[in-house]
């Protein structure tokens, strides 16, 4: 396992939508083994595999002591509605409330290539949805409600 250098708001790869996942190998399982390594060591709760420079449609999540690892996932079902802090490894240094889905439900594949559904509510949800954009170009920042002042 290593660390791996975090990309930051400015580089364009955090614009580009990342390619399906076809092959479950060593190769990918480094890299989500580096991705838990990466977001730990930087009190993150969640990452993106294009955060560290790679267009492939990985995330892993840390939340509550649950630690789950997504592969190629796709948001099947959400209701309600939250507006909570968020903040990103791509963005330091700031962060905002954002509206996202009280609760979501998600398919994915493990690093096997099982295919899995999860559901989340409160902070899972927003870190399922935060993560899941981040394969689509999108940061939190565009979904900005208003930024957070401290209180
Ligand atoms: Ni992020």
């Amino acid at each position: 396992m290593a660390t791996r250098k975090i990309i930051l708001q400015d580089n364009p790869l955090l614009r580009k939508k990342s390619k399906k996942v076809n092959v479950f190998d060593e190769k990918l399982w480094e890299l989500l083994d580096d991705m838990a390594e990466t977001m730990r060591v930087n009190n993150g709760c969640g990452i993106a595999a294009p955060q560290v420079g790679v267009l492939k449609r990985a995330v892993v999540v840390e939340v509550n002591q649950m630690f789950l690892e997504l592969i190629n996932p796709e948001i099947l079902s959400s209701r309600g509605n939250q507006c909570e802090v968020e903040g990103c490894l791509s963005v330091p240094n700031r962060s905002g409330y954002v509206n996202r889905p009280e609760l979501v439900c998600v398919k994915a594949f493990d690093r096997y290539g099982n295919e899995f559904a999860i559901t989340g509510t409160g902070l899972l949800a927003v870190a399922l949805c935060h993560e899941i954009d981040h394969l689509d170009g999108i940061l939190y920042i565009d979904k900005l409600v208003k930024e957070y002042e401290g209180e």
